[in-house]
């Protein structure tokens, strides 16, 4: 499907929303031909399990796992890239999944929350959040969670941010490297200070 289909179909939606309610019920199940959603199988392995996936083009990758894999660790929390509350790690890169249509993501693997550790196993970077109250309601737990694990292979792997001082030298792993890199995960609660703890406790095992 092109762009400029999409953003019909997304102008037909606003303009039902102007209708009165039954008829657009009459609308909505009486779809114009050739409006009709087009679907593609979508192969992919999330948490080293292999799918395979009948997909509305337009579902992005959170809708895929959420509401079709039915892993609800990711969460959804603004939907447009705003809040760092749906971000996995897509072959080996952190990615907002509410940015990502699930068919970009055909043969890739995906690690979400759910395949970072258990109740009973938890990940190094999980343990870290809990010892060091890394969070309060844990909405955006999961993404934070799952992009730390990111920051620290993006700095193992020599990648700069915005303030690393050398760009040819590898990034050291200070509050500030660890404030830029997790600055797209946003906590309404403010555990900001312990989540960088965790974060430097969890480098410094590593190191
Ligand atoms: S839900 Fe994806 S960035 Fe907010
Ligand atoms: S712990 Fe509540 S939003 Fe971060």
């Amino acid at each position: 499907m092109s762009r400029r289909e999409v953003l019909l179909s997304g102008g037909a939606t606003v303009v039902a929303g102007a209708m009165p309610a039954s008829a657009a019920l009459a609308q909505a199940a009486a779809p114009e031909p050739g409006r009709a959603p087009v679907l593609a199988e979508v192969a992919l392995t999330v948490n080293g399990t292999a799918h395979t996936l009948r997909l509305d083009t337009r579902t992005t990758l959170l809708d895929a796992l959420r509401e079709h894999l039915k892993l609800t660790g990711s969460k959804k929390g603004c939907d447009h890239g705003q809040c760092g509350a749906c971000t996995v790690i897509a072959g080996g890169r952190r990615i907002n999944a509410c940015l990502s249509l699930a068919v970009m993501h055909a043969g890739d693997e995906i690690t979400t929350i759910e395949g970072l550790g258990t109740p009973q196993d938890l990940h190094p970077m999980q343990r870290a959040f809990v010892r060091h109250d890394g969070y309060q309601c844990g909405y955006c737990t999961p993404g934070q969670v799952c992009s730390a694990v990111a920051v620290l292979e993006e700095i193992e792997a020599g990648i700069p941010s915005h303030v690393s001082d050398d760009l040819d030298a590898r990034p050291r792993v200070t509050a500030d490297e660890i404030r830029e890199r997790m600055s797209g995960n946003l906590c309404r609660c403010g555990a900001y200070s312990n989540i960088v703890d965790a974060i430097t406790e969890v480098a410094g095992r590593r190191a």
